[in-house]
């Protein structure tokens, strides 16, 4: 195959003229040129490396370059491209029994989709034909996908354009503690009051009229917020005693991004249902997937599954699943990021007594958020949520971005969250080109 396309100037010209960009006004953009990337490093059109401490978006665990995926992508193409989700092929059936065996061993089957968004939609369908019930609640700060249903799951200002949403969606308020209402004595103590309110709240929309409360298990692009110790269980015990089905979205969280296979063994809770996407594949091939208790399993079994995808359990996807799996294995990348995030953790707090700008630092493995805060003591907001008109993150983003550090923000937050091969001496580096960013975002303060 030949490139038609040969300058950089040209490449992104084209694609201004001819793509359109995802969430963005399109008439000012000028997309940054990849040409490649290796490890944690990827090189833009005018050979300048950066970090890539986004891991793209959260899902390149396992770095840019990965032999071992892209030969089985590779093999797999001359095999057998394609076939027909309704067929039992080797890998399809061989990533669908290592999938259930890594996860909470209530889970029996797999339905595997292409991304999260999609995983999130026949969840919601699953969740309904599995109750008979039709609302469905979600949080307020989350992120559950850009198709309809999903984008009537999520919570923030992205839900905007599906509105008015589908009937039975309903919100309920985050443990979002560094920002609650109230000054909590104790985690318990905020466990008490959100639980406590999103109690009533089902009560009040009919005890049994609710099929499904999603929720991610560590809330991702709106700032990685980690829920108090004993909410994901208190969600757990109101799931049983309202007969709703507890439903993880684990697209961001899962596949080792927090140290464990699936955030949940952090919290030691089980789901009856959990979305994954991002990690399973490291984007080297779409997948997502939803897994659905042995309960859930059974129900089918009698039941009507009405789900289906043309490219559902695509053979590409199932072999890149494989050989990540095989390589997060091999290279014991879950424990690594549970050992790496104690560094992270480490620079982070660091920053954060250093910083006037930094009011609140986050993280769990390589899961983490930098809370930018114009005053540290009354917690004021680097940004108002939704209204940032001077593109004031923007621009801290551009200052990262100028000396090599990619990632991205939401709302006030920055996130770090870089593949899990990075190494101690590589983080350390990294998160000196965010210190010296600081020291200047510091200098904004009023
Ligand atoms: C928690 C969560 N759920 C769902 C999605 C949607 O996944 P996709 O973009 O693959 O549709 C995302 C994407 O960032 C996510 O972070």
């Amino acid at each position: 195959m030949e490139f038609e396309l040969t300058t950089v100037k040209e490449i992104s010209e084209t694609s201004r003229k001819y793509n359109l960009h995802s969430w963005s006004a399109q008439g000012q953009l000028k997309p940054k040129v990849m040409i490649g990337g290796e490890g944690v490093y990827f090189w833009d059109g005018e050979g300048k490396r950066y970090y890539d401490m986004s891991s793209q978006l959260v899902n390149l665990n396992i770095g840019h370059g990965n032999k071992k995926v892209i030969k089985a992508i590779q093999d797999q193409a001359e095999r057998l491209a394609y076939s027909s989700p309704s067929f039992a092929i080797d890998v399809r059936s061989q990533l669908a029994k290592m999938v259930v065996e890594l996860a909470p061993d209530n889970m029996g089957k797999v339905f595997f989709t292409l991304g999260g968004a999609d995983a999130n939609e026949n969840a919601l369908k699953i969740a309904k034909m599995v109750t008979g019930r039709y609302k469905i609640f979600s949080r307020y700060r989350s992120y559950h996908g850009s198709t309809y249903g999903a984008a009537n799951l999520t919570g923030e200002p992205r839900r905007y354009t599906c509105e008015p949403g589908i009937p039975g969606f309903i919100k309920f308020f985050d443990p979002y503690v560094y920002r609650a209402p109230l000054p909590f004595p104790s985690e318990e103590a905020a466990c008490s009051y959100y639980l406590g309110q999103l109690r009533e709240q089902i009560i009040y929309e009919g005890r049994d009229a609710v099929a499904a409360i999603f929720l991610e298990t560590i809330t991702g692009s709106n700032g990685v917020i980690i829920p108090p110790r004993g909410y994901l269980k208190g969600i757990r015990d109101l799931c049983n005693e309202f007969g709703i089905l507890m439903v993880c979205d684990e697209v961001m969280t899962g596949w080792g991004r927090t140290g464990e296979w699936f955030a949940v063994s952090n919290f030691a809770v089980k789901p009856d249902i959990i979305t994954f996407a991002k990690g399973i594949t490291c984007g080297y091939a779409p997948l997502g997937g939803v897994l659905v208790s042995k309960a859930i399993a059974a129900y089918f079994d009698e039941h009507f599954l009405s789900c289906g995808l043309t490219y559902s359990a695509h053979p590409l996807g199932c072999a890149a699943g494989i050989a990540t799996i095989e390589y997060y294995k091999e290279k014991g990348l879950i424990g690594q990021a549970k050992e790496r995030g104690i560094t992270l953790g480490k620079l982070l707090e660091t920053l954060k007594e250093k910083h006037d700008c930094v009011g609140d630092v986050r993280y769990i493995g390589l899961f983490s958020a930098i809370e930018l805060v114009k005053n540290k003591v009354t917690k004021q907001p680097f940004v108002e949520y939704g209204l940032d008109p001077d593109k004031t993150m923007k621009k801290v983003i551009g200052m990262l971005d100028a000396k090599g550090f990619y990632t991205y923000s939401h709302e006030n937050s920055l996130l770090v969250a870089p593949p899990l091969i990075i190494t101690d001496q590589e983080l350390e580096d990294a998160l000196s080109i965010m210190d010296d960013v600081l020291n200047d975002v510091d200098k904004m303060l009023d």
